[in-house]
């Protein structure tokens, strides 16, 4: 049915299917996006997490829904090798290595191509169609080709390399092509963007000015797509309730004395190498050991959710983090009390809010984040203006939130001072801090993303109608 006037296009529908039934997918991308699909009664084409599972489009909460299949084998060339084993490395600065696979490349082809037929088969005439994320970057072109009536926009959650990086692909044109189709194609850092511009210009040559690129169309003219930078952000306004709530804050309480009323130092991520949990743990491990920290007085809870178990990088990552784990603890705990609570699981959001809310120091030691909306979710729920967030300056959250202790991850001893200064920070000052960088979240929230992103999609969408004189 092709009814809708917006439709999103993500690698993921907002829900997953798993054993038991329906449950919200992982990651920053779905937690910013439900609201504003839900918001607009706009369609979301996407895979439902599971091989092989072919299923009739469906509505949940006044979204459609539209499952996009994906066999055994895609899921491992398309999803576990091209998007994850060649993108997500090389896009955050070939932290781990990328490779470079030719039937990744075939196979991410070929998935594109039915994202892109499912989104033009969902739409109506002249709808926006929204493109997100790295999985997916070739369907704006074959979106427009398909459907030159839509207007598309393309966003990207992840860094966008430096050319010196990004030139390592074997395929870069063709991936700067498809993500030229889109009118519109946001980046979450201003650096980003300006990547993205500066590859076109060195491997396509197009003329670019500003956030404008002049792209060549099929009938020998130009038309221009723009490059800018659009921070995401949370539903902040939902944090905040939670926060309020009588049952959540007991629950932060109950935590705190689980932990013997420790200063409670607090990590939550993916399971993911680019996150620094490594970094994290040996700064604070090494803390303990020169006796600068004792264990009968602080305690770090790692939340660390299951992520790509398949890929061999993560399969290598957790093994190394939980011999970490076991060291740091080994090392120092007392029969009483552990050094490190270590939770490989997901938990609901009201859990994570009690947590913030038990945290006095967030740790985000990213070693290269888009954005990190962790960052954003511990400030947002900070409702007594207390705690201290150690932000790392490589996720993109630090662009704004600038009274955050920033830390440079790799330099262990600048990170182990950090932590040292949180825990030490006078309460005015964390209020000070926390009340900047509160405003900064409340302001810029999800719905003042999403209208941005939307307005200029709209813009774009005058000007072809102006164009096209209709
Ligand atoms: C990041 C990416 C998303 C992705 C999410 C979870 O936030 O930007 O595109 O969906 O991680 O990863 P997964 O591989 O489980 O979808």
């Amino acid at each position: 049915m092709s009814d809708a006037d917006l439709v999103i296009v993500a690698n993921r529908l907002p829900v997953d299917r798993d054993a038991d039934g329906w449950r919200t997918s992982p990651g920053g991308l779905v937690a910013a996006l439900e609201p504003v699909v839900r918001q607009t009664k706009g369609a979301w084409v996407g895979w439902p997490g599971q091989p092989d599972l072919e299923l009739q489009p469906f509505e949940v909460d006044g979204m459609r829904l539209v499952p996009v299949a994906l066999s055994e084998q895609e899921v491992e060339l398309h999803y576990e090798g091209f998007a994850n084993a060649t993108i997500w490395p090389l896009y955050h600065d070939v932290i781990a290595v990328p490779r470079y696979r030719r039937v990744w490349w075939d196979a991410y082809v070929r998935v594109n191509e039915r994202f892109a037929q499912a989104a033009a088969a969902a739409a109506a005439p002249n709808a926006t169609v929204w493109v997100h994320d790295y999985q997916l970057q070739l369907v704006p072109a074959m979106l427009r080709e398909a459907r030159p009536d839509l207007t598309i926009g393309y966003f990207h959650h992840i860094p966008f390399p430096a050319y010196g990086l990004y030139s390592q692909l074997p395929w870069r044109r063709l991936v700067l092509e498809g993500l030229l189709g889109a009118d519109v194609i946001g980046f979450q850092r201003v650096a980003d963007a300006s990547n993205f511009t500066a590859c076109v210009r060195r491997l396509l040559h197009f003329e670019t000015r500003a956030s404008g690129i002049r792209v060549p169309t099929a009938d020998g003219g130009t038309r221009v797509a723009l490059a800018k930078a659009f921070p995401i952000s949370i539903d902040a306004a939902a944090y905040v309730e939670l926060a309020g709530r009588a049952e959540v804050q007991e629950r932060a309480r109950e935590i705190r004395e689980s932990l013997g009323g420790r200063t409670v130092l607090l990590g939550v991520d993916r399971l993911d190498y680019t996150k620094g949990i490594r970094h994290r743990l040996k700064a604070y491990g090494e803390l303990l050991d020169e006796g600068r920290l004792d264990v009968e007085d602080v305690v770090l809870v790692q939340v660390a959710s299951p992520s790509r178990e398949r890929v061999a990088a993560y399969v290598e990552l957790r093994d190394e983090i939980e011999r970490t784990v076991a060291r740091v603890n080994g090392n120092s705990d007392t029969v009483g009390s552990s050094a490190v609570r270590y939770l490989h699981q997901s938990y609901p959001r009201e859990e994570m809010v009690a947590l913030f809310l038990a945290a006095d120091v967030m740790l985000v030691t990213a070693l290269r984040d888009g954005m990190n909306l962790v960052a954003k979710e511990y400030a947002a729920s900070r409702v007594d203006n207390r705690g201290v967030l150690i932000l790392s300056e490589f996720a993109g959250a630090a662009d704004e939130l600038r009274t955050a202790l920033r830390v440079n991850p790799h330099d262990i001893d600048t990170l182990k001072n950090a932590i040292l200064e949180a825990i030490e920070m006078p309460a005015a000052e964390q209020s000070r801090r926390m009340r900047t960088l509160r405003r900064r979240v409340l302001d810029n929230d999800i719905e003042a993303w999403s209208r941005a992103c939307l307005s200029a999609l709209a813009e774009a969408r005058d000007q072809r109608m102006k164009r096209s004189g209709s």
